[in-house]
């Protein structure tokens, strides 16, 4: 009997202390599990989408590989942001009016040393735009992947040769998330594949505020929602975490901001810069 008070007596003084005595620890164990996304890879140093840029996120603790996709004009997924070849390679016009071989002929790495010229590596010339296919190749199935169906309106059927793909290289369901700022897009994918994990991804611009009614359709299908960290206050992560989904805002490249929407108490972070929210994280 006096064991059993005695054991009681421990654990109560065991709670007490994890509540009140150790914030600090507590509050550095909250830090290490925000999700750091290598946005584009670790696209502040190297050519987005790039299997380097990728590499380099890896290297650089990023948690996950992020990768926009376009469609090809013969049905291939790649990793690009634009819809259009002109900013990240040596060409010019619409995916969607490319064939994969002729996307393969271009250059997707002199453009980043022209532009970040203090960045720039002569190995980045000449690089080329990677497949969905290659970057599974390359990384396998035990990789984090966050993967973003870009202007799904323009590729009817990515949603399902996304799946497919997951499916061929058996990709891990728990480490995938897939994004969009197309609710359509989401919902189509919710319906394919119910265990496949969503996150809405949302555009303001003017400071935001997101209603209860919002929260709820976004849980109908998604896990969690990523907002431009430009138009959020703390009020608008509590309000989002309180309703049990994540939060990780994009695009967070200087630690100030970072810890500040840690503060606010976001659970992810897209970063060009994954180095920086891993020292963030370490409290350095
Ligand atoms: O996916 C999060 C963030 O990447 C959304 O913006 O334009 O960089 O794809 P964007
Ligand atoms: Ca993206």
């Amino acid at each position: 009997m006096k064991k059993k008070w005695m054991a009681a007596a421990l654990t109560l003084l065991v709670g007490v202390s994890v509540v009140s005595g150790t914030g600090g620890a507590m509050a550095k164990e909250k830090q290490k599990d925000i999700v750091n996304v290598a946005h584009r890879g670790a696209s502040g140093y190297a050519p987005e989408h790039t299997l380097v840029s990728y590499e380099m996120g890896e290297k650089l603790k990023g948690d996950y590989i992020e990768i926009d996709l376009q469609m090809t004009k013969d049905g291939q997924l790649i990793a690009m942001h634009d819809e259009t070849l002109d900013r990240t390679t040596n060409g010019t016009g619409l995916v969607k009016d490319f064939t994969l071989d002729q996307i393969k002929e271009l250059d997707a790495g002199s453009w980043f040393n022209e532009t970040y010229p203090q960045y720039a590596k002569a190995s980045y010339e000449g690089l080329t735009v990677p497949t969905l296919e290659e970057v599974f190749q390359k990384f396998g199935k035990n990789e984090f992947y966050y993967i973003e169906t870009k202007s799904p309106e323009v590729y009817p059927g990515m949603e399902k040769e996304l799946l497919r793909l997951v499916k061929k290289y058996g990709i891990d369901k728990n480490k995938l998330l897939v994004q969009s700022f197309s609710a359509e897009s989401l919902e189509k994918m919710h319906e394919l594949d119910s265990s496949v994990k969503l996150v809405q991804l949302l555009w303001y611009t003017a400071d935001a505020v997101i209603t209860d009614e919002e929260i709820e359709e976004i849980k109908n299908y998604a896990i969690g929602v990523g907002p431009n960290y430009t138009f959020i206050d703390k009020e608008y992560v509590q309000k989002v975490t309180a309703s049990g989904l994540e939060i990780h805002p994009y695009t967070v490249n200087d630690k100030e901001t970072m810890k500040t929407l840690i503060d606010w108490g976001v659970t992810g972070i897209f970063t060009n810069f994954p180095g920086l929210l891993h020292e963030v994280k370490k409290g350095k």
